[in-house]
């Protein structure tokens, strides 16, 4: 068959998107943020939000010494460290000790929703046909633009990684404060995805993307859930 330039530029371009899809990169929570206000506002709250002022100096001082860490030293860019308290650190556009960006601070929204280059743009085109025609789409195409919805092998890459835990993916650097500095260090993934206060609340989706991949807990979160506020892409 002989494509017409026409239809070989249409080739061209698929192949660009599937190139593009290979590798999704970090963008930072505003992106999110500006569409999904309610779960930014929450999210805000958390822990997470925070994570890197814990390596601040004096900050979590008596955790600190627990763990035989030096309260008084900063560790904001040691790569022993960053990589559990900032979003995607050492991954295209993630975190940059050296060119620190305020939205990649802490562990935020693609830390457990995936890296969003791509994802995003199908959210907003997707929001768009479902407010012009009710039209849905389907999540399957989100997850092949790199969204995450199992969650506990990410949750786990932090949580669980510590010297002599039972989850394979174990690597240095290791966090230092594992289960045996103390009962509040156990890692229980079904009680700690049910937290509010660390992830964010939940709010209704109206309903744009169905079908599989669902994680096990969606329904229940979202049968609680409450009406949200949604914003426009800044
Ligand atoms: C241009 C606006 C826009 C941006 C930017 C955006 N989203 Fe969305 N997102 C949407 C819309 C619209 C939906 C569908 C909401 C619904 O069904 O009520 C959605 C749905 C979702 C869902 C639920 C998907 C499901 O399973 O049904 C998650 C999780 C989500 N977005 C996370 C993110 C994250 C993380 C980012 C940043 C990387 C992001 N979004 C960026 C508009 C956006
Ligand atoms: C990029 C690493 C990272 C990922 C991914 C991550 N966390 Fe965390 N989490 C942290 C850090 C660091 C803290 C401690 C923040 C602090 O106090 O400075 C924390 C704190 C928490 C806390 C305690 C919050 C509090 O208020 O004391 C819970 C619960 C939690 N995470 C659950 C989860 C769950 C569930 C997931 C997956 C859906 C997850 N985390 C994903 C790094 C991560
Ligand atoms: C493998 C991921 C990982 C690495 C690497 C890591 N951390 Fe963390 N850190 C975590 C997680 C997860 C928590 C939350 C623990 C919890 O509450 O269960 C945490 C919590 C903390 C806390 C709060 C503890 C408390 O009880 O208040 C401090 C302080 C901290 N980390 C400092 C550091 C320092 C300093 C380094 C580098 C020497 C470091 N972390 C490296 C994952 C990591
Ligand atoms: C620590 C992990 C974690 C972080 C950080 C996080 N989320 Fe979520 N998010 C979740 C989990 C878990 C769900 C529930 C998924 C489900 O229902 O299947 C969720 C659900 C959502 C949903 C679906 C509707 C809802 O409220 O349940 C949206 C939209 C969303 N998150 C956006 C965001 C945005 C925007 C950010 C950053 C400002 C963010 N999330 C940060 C874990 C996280």
């Amino acid at each position: 068959m002989r494509l017409r330039p026409a239809a070989m530029s249409v080739v061209g371009l698929l192949l660009a998107a599937a190139t593009a899809m290979a590798a999704p990169s970090y963008e930072g929570y505003r992106k999110c943020g500006s569409c999904h206000r309610s779960q930014l506002d929450s999210w805000e709250q958390t822990a997470h939000a925070r994570a890197l002022d814990s390596l601040a100096p004096r900050a979590r001082a008596e955790a600190k010494k627990k763990a035989k860490l030096d309260p008084n030293r900063d560790y904001r860019q040691d790569p022993d460290c960053v990589g559990c308290h900032s979003t995607g650190y050492d991954h295209e556009g993630g975190y940059d000790p050296k060119e620190p960006s305020k939205y990649l601070i802490g562990v935020g929204c693609e830390s457990c929703h995936g890296p969003g280059s791509e994802y995003r743009l199908l959210h907003r085109k997707a929001g768009q046909s479902f407010e012009k025609k009710k039209q849905t789409a389907p999540r399957q195409q989100l997850a092949e633009a790199g969204q995450e919805f199992q969650f506990e092998e990410r949750c786990n890459s932090c949580h669980m990684n510590y010297e002599g835990s039972p989850w394979k993916g174990a690597k240095k650097p290791y966090t230092p404060f594992a289960p045996k500095l103390g009962k509040k260090y156990r890692f229980d993934h079904a009680k700690a995805v049910r937290s509010e206060k660390a992830m964010h609340e939940h709010f209704k989706l109206e309903g744009v993307f169905t079908g599989p991949p669902v994680s096990s807990f969606h329904d229940e979160f979202q049968s609680r859930a409450k009406p949200g506020v949604s914003g426009k892409e800044e």
